[in-house]
């Protein structure tokens, strides 16, 4: 049981959060922008941005919670995967924190923090818990046994489900980030309009290059017959697109929640947030009956309240690190 200062800095979002015995008592995020207007982050930029930002955001977390800063008894940071500029920023931080108050040290790893977002409020999953987690750079299935025990069990063997919407929106001559837009189009679209293939890879892993490559075929040789086609179709092509996603990120989930037996299912990550994908997995959960769990949308992107979360869960288990520690870019769970 302890107060504890939390740092998210993976990508483009510089994020702070307190927690105190496992309840999370603000959670301050600074959204860059605007990374929009490169079609992508740029990762230069966001290192700078954090660097901006920083200060406010800890400064901020600390006031929303009604905290005092000694009152602090541990720090933790986003440890990997994610931009190393951006990792480092966060890293810095919280080790000079806490080596400056002599206070343990805690590494969180991003993609086991999205998953232990669903820990952040009530209704809380019980155990074994089976979560997709689909961002920007990530597509993973992660069979929990505990919070601090999981394992992931399928991921995307080339792009994320993100990036597939991100790309998508690209194509269609929309904005970055894509996902939302999409979202929004597909709600006006029949979703049956266009068909593209969904890929089935082997277990419970997932592809989506195939998928991007299709579409882009698909565009170049309908705007030869009709230049205006995007334009005139835009709604349903984002509805089929988005379908097609939805539908393969649910097959492999189905799949996994039978072979190992679980009903205890959620989704989370920043494409959580899709309309059309928190509809169909609500709907596949009460056929199929299983308890669904989504986090709140502010802990379904990124945000530091989840990181927050499993450093609970760390301090109660004395799982520090060595001050010298570095972030990664890439690392395993
Ligand atoms: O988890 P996240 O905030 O950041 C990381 O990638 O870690 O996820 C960002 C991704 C982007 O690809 C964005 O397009 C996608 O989530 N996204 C969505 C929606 N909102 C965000 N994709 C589809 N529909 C949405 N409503
Ligand atoms: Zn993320």
């Amino acid at each position: 049981m302890a107060i504890i200062l939390a740092i998210e800095s993976s990508c483009d979002d510089t994020g702070a959060s307190i927690i105190k015995d496992g309840v999370v008592l603000s959670n301050v995020i600074a959204t860059q922008l605007d990374h929009s207007k490169y079609g992508g982050v740029i990762p230069e930029l966001a290192s700078r941005a954090h660097m901006d930002a920083i200060l406010p955001v800890v400064a901020a977390a600390i006031e929303k919670a009604g905290i005092t800063m000694p009152e602090i008894e541990a720090v933790a940071f986003t440890q990997a995967p994610g931009l190393i500029g951006s990792l480092m920023v966060g890293a810095c931080f919280a080790k000079s924190f806490a080596q400056a108050r002599s206070l343990p040290l805690i590494a969180v790893h991003h993609m086991q923090a999205h998953v232990m977002a669903h820990f952040i409020e009530d209704p809380k999953p019980s155990f074994p818990f089976l979560c997709l987690t689909v961002s920007g750079g990530h597509t993973q299935l992660v069979l929990c046994d505990s919070p601090l025990q999981m394992r992931v069990i399928g991921e995307t063997i080339d792009d994320a489900a993100g990036e597939a919407f991100d790309k998508t929106a690209k194509m269609l001559g929309l904005k970055y980030p894509g996902g939302p837009i999409i979202d929004n189009l597909a709600a006006k679209g029949n979703p049956q309009a266009f068909v593209f293939p969904k890929s089935n890879m082997p277990d419970y892993n997932f592809s989506f290059s195939g998928l991007k490559t299709n579409i882009l075929y698909f565009i170049q040789k309908q705007q030869k017959l009709n230049p205006a086609f995007v334009e005139e179709h835009l709604n349903d092509i984002c509805a089929s697109v988005q379908y097609t996603i939805i539908e393969s990120l649910l097959m492999k989930l189905k799949k996994a929640a039978t072979d190992f037996n679980v009903n205890q299912i959620g989704i989370a990550g920043g494409v959580s947030a899709n309309k059309g994908l928190r509809s169909a997995f609500e709907s596949v959960g009460k056929q199929l009956k299983w308890a669904t769990y989504i986090p709140s949308f502010e802990y379904c992107t990124d945000n530091a309240a989840m990181i927050a979360i499993v450093a609970h869960y760390k301090f109660e288990a004395k799982d520090f690190v060595d001050y010298n520690i570095v972030p990664s870019p890439r690392a395993t769970w």
